[in-house]
């Protein structure tokens, strides 16, 4: 039988995202109640860097542990990944030997060409095109602090990148409207705007794409892999600084996301992250609950 993936979030149907979901809230009352809880005890997963993480490391990394299982950390710079040895070749041996595999990568056909190759499922923990593990963070905060999001509007502001892809992918599969407000030459991927016409506004001015919005969202002007674009970007930039002024415009409810790393002074005002409507700390703690969830749901495949 062929594993399952999640590449993108197009990957997992919205009863199976739920299920998710729903599982990583439970999983997090466990966790929190100290309840010993080893669903993946002897299972390995193999984590695949080729760019740096906080988060995603330490949280599937404890995860892990804290399931019973083991994780192993493979850097482009220690494996032989990172000399070259083709992604085929390491997609079979890396999947002869671990249960399941996340990978953090520049290009998405890396991830994609792995999984098409692997015995064991895949995660996307990343890519220059998308970063599903971090919707799914982002839509247990949303549900645990304000319930359903589907038919609220949601507004990102900034670069239309990976993030902002998958907040498309998302708008679809929780069933939410979102605007998109960012500067001309950084939209997010034009086909992924056109299929998802119906749910999905680019507007260019923050404070016009904010109005009435229940979660307001935004993340770096400048992602890994773009650091020699960094000076025109801020100047591309310089208008859609994220305020608390700017939330004023919003929902008297909404709350603001950052999956994080944040340069406070670009992309978010100095006090933002401390502003009362921020759940930014919630959202990254949760990367550590919904990709507990993730991988049980690829591994012992419940039915939701
Ligand atoms: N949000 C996120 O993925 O953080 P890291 O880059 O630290 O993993
Ligand atoms: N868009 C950012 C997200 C970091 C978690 C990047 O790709 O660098």
């Amino acid at each position: 039988m062929q594993p399952r993936h999640l590449l993108t979030l197009l990957d997992l149907c919205p009863a199976e995202l739920d299920w998710v979901l729903e599982r990583a809230i439970l999983l997090k009352k466990w966790h929190q109640e100290h309840l010993i809880h080893d669903s993946l005890k002897n299972r390995v997963l193999g984590m695949i860097f080729e760019k740096a993480s906080t988060r995603t490391r330490v949280s599937f990394e404890s995860g892990m542990a804290q399931l019973g299982g083991h994780a192993l950390f493979l850097s482009h710079r220690d494996t032989q990944l990172g000399r070259g040895e083709p992604i085929i070749d390491s997609a079979k041996v890396i999947s002869s030997m671990v249960d399941i595999v996340m990978i953090r990568s520049y290009s998405h056909a890396t991830v994609t060409t792995f999984a098409h190759h692997s015995k064991v499922p895949v995660i996307n923990a990343l890519t220059d095109d998308y970063h599903p593990c971090q919707l799914l963070a982002d839509m247990q905060t949303f549900r645990e602090h304000r319930g359903t999001i589907a038919g609220k509007t949601v507004t990102w502001i900034g670069d239309g990148n990976n993030m902002c892809n998958s907040y498309i992918n998302a708008a679809r599969q929780f069933d939410f409207h979102l605007n998109i407000a960012c500067p001309v030459g950084y939209e997010p991927n034009f086909e992924l705007v056109s299929n998802n016409a119906d749910r999905v506004n680019l507007i260019s001015d923050p404070a016009t794409a904010i109005s009435g919005s229940h979660l307001l969202v935004t993340d770096v002007w400048t992602s890994m892999g773009k650091e020699e674009e960094q000076l025109q970007r801020t100047k591309a930039f310089a208008n859609y600084q994220v305020t608390p002024e700017l939330m004023d415009l919003a929902d008297n409810e909404a709350i603001f996301m950052h999956c994080l790393p944040a340069h406070r002074g670009e992309e978010i005002s100095h006090d933002m992250l401390d502003d009362h409507r921020s759940v930014v700390f919630d959202e990254a703690e949760n990367r550590l609950h919904s990709q507990k969830a993730l991988i049980e749901f690829l591994l012992l495949k419940p039915d939701p």
